[in-house]
């Protein structure tokens, strides 16, 4: 299942309307903000109120998470090396769809594999089209907070293959990522205000007005 190939016979159709129509429309860019970092490490927390500074400011946006999309689209997949791999596969498309439609996407998946990661940026190779934010803490920081109960189970032996915890489920820490926020040491508005600060110094937003 993983990176099928097409089926033949297809003809792609472009778009009368185009992301640089419905960008000018936006009067911003469409961009991934790919958030990845251990479970529990705060990464659909600040992909939310990321999205919400960025509506307040007349934004488009959208949240894309793990735990959402796994009970929908991704349905049926599970956590191994294949599925994970498969589940960003899937939302690496979903991602560069939303970019297309002039959207600012943000992603909140572990995504704990570079060369899934890697994969995904891929797709969006232009600068500035595919954000990596690695929301860092470590394992003991997020077992400590274990929002869902997840670690406690993780570590009684009762989940197996759970990232960061199992020898079988490594998280790799990200070697390229355009803005690394460690959620141990600062603040949630403190990590929103860095990832829009670099957000506008890239160019993706447009600086607010005073
Ligand atoms: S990913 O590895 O494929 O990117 P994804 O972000 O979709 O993972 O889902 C991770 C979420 O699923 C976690 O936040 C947690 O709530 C839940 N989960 C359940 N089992 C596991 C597991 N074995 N490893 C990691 N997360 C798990």
């Amino acid at each position: 299942m993983t990176n099928p190939q097409p089926a033949e016979n297809l003809t792609w159709h472009k778009h009368k309307v185009s992301r640089g129509d419905r960008e000018a429309a936006n009067g911003h860019r469409g961009a991934t903000l790919w958030f990845t970092g251990l479970s529990g490490s705060g990464k659909s927390t600040l992909a939310n109120e990321v999205a919400f500074a960025l509506h307040q400011r007349g934004a488009r946006t959208y949240v894309l998470d793990g735990d959402n999309i796994r009970m929908g689209l991704n349905r049926g997949l599970g956590f191994s090396p294949e599925d994970r791999q498969e589940n960003i596969r899937r939302i690496g498309e979903v991602a560069k769809l939303f970019t297309d439609a002039g959207v600012l996407n943000l992603t909140a998946f572990v995504s704990p594999y570079r060369e899934d990661r890697a994969a995904a940026r891929s797709l969006q190779p232009e600068p500035g089209r595919f954000i990596e934010v690695w929301v860092k803490a470590d394992v003991a920081t997020c077992a400590s907070r274990d929002p869902k109960g997840l670690y406690r189970r993780a570590l009684a032996g009762e989940i197996t293959g759970f990232t960061g915890v199992s020898a079988d489920a490594p998280y790799e820490e990200p070697h390229d990522a355009e803005i690394v926020v460690e959620t141990a040491r600062h603040s949630v508005p403190e990590c929103v205000s860095q990832i829009l600060s670099e957000l506008e110094r890239r160019g993706v937003i447009p600086p607010v007005q005073s």
